[in-house]
């Protein structure tokens, strides 16, 4: 059977670039899939940057209450936090074993998120390898991921070859899934179109996030940076703020980019950018009245991370204890 796996970083809201991205695909996949589909709150990976110890437990019931809000049915997966299942972070040493820091060197994210940094922390250095012990923990065979993910799944697939050759046939090569056609891999920055939407970045402006009020999507997509052209076209290369604005409108609605171009004809980018916020709010409407009531929940969403948690870590124990025989940490019966 298939084992589907994939995180989120509890860090800031989830925005329309990880619901398109990812979410979106990992509900279709609770749908469609005939084995599990894990999804994890990467708590361990948020703390490669500093983060508030004051704020970050309610950060990850957020970040729960927001993938439940966007309908991820946590009877229908396994919904959990990682640091509830230590053994990732044992897994994840093993791994750190059997690559070289001249391979970790060359992630983008490390370099993109190191740059600004004096003192850059050894766990931001070794994130990939913890992100390949979470897939490799549940014998993955796919992952849905956004674009930017890519290369660390390389690095998991590489992983699987090294522990494999080394000690035995243990673990399934992790496919990666990316919706590249639709443009949903990587939705851009409404400041800056030529980068990714990002949880991160200083300016609010430059996401759209699934608690945001209508008059913050108007305001926010009004305010979208375009071009000098006044037409509705695509052209990801040439025009990348219209083409994302087209993006979004699509996956908003469930259509083609080619059907959201041509009702467009006539329109100008900033009365159809009306159009697009109009579509975004509607989408975005029921999964912000469901956050807000799960918000007041707490006790239902600390009971989920808990049930997950609990399913998460008996498969996590069982791959474990494979892993500490294959290696000779524990003698095979
Ligand atoms: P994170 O928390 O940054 O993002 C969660 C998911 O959203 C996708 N995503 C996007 N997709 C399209 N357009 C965008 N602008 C955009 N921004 C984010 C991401 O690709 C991701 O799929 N390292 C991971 C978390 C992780 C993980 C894993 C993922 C940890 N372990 C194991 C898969 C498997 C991350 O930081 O995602």
């Amino acid at each position: 059977p298939q084992i589907i796996f994939s995180g989120i970083q509890p860090t800031g809201t989830l925005h329309l670039g990880n619901y398109f991205g990812a979410v979106d695909k990992w509900k279709q996949l609770i749908h469609s899939s005939n084995g599990d589909v894990i999804l994890s709150i990467v708590d361990l990976h948020a703390i490669t940057l500093p983060q508030d110890p004051k704020s970050l437990h309610s950060s990850i019931l957020h970040m729960t209450a927001s993938l439940v809000a966007c309908g991820i049915d946590p009877e229908k997966c396994i919904l959990f936090q990682q640091s509830k299942v230590p053994q990732h972070a044992l897994l994840g040493w093993v791994l750190g074993t059997l690559t070289t820091m001249t391979r970790l060197y060359h992630f983008p994210q490390y370099k993109e998120k190191s740059a600004t940094l004096k003192d850059i922390p050894l766990g931001l250095f070794t994130y990939p390898v913890l992100q390949a012990a979470d897939i490799l923990l549940y014998k993955s065979t796919q992952v849905p991921i956004g674009g930017d993910q890519v290369q660390h799944l390389h690095l998991a697939q590489h992983l699987v070859h090294t522990f494999n050759n080394k000690y035995g046939v243990t673990f399934p090569i992790p496919e990666y899934i990316v919706e590249v056609e639709s443009g949903a891999a990587r939705i851009r920055s409404l400041r800056e179109p030529e980068k990714k939407m990002s949880k991160s970045h200083a300016d609010p402006k430059s996401r759209i996030e699934i608690t945001d009020t209508p008059e913050q999507i108007l305001s926010k997509i009004k305010k979208a940076v375009t071009d000098f052209t006044s037409s509705v076209q695509y052209d990801a290369e040439n025009r990348p703020g219209v083409s994302n604005l087209i993006d979004m409108h699509a996956l908003a609605v469930g259509r083609t980019r080619n059907e959201i171009v041509d009702e467009a004809v006539g329109l100008d980018t900033g009365k159809y950018k009306l159009r697009v916020a109009d579509a975004v709010i509607e989408k975005l409407s029921p999964i912000r009245s469901e956050f807000t009531r799960l918000l007041d929940s707490k006790d239902y969403l600390v009971n989920v991370l808990a049930d997950g948690s609990a399913k998460a870590e008996t498969i996590a124990s069982r791959t474990w204890n494979e892993v500490k025989m294959r290696i000779g940490l524990e003698s095979a019966q």
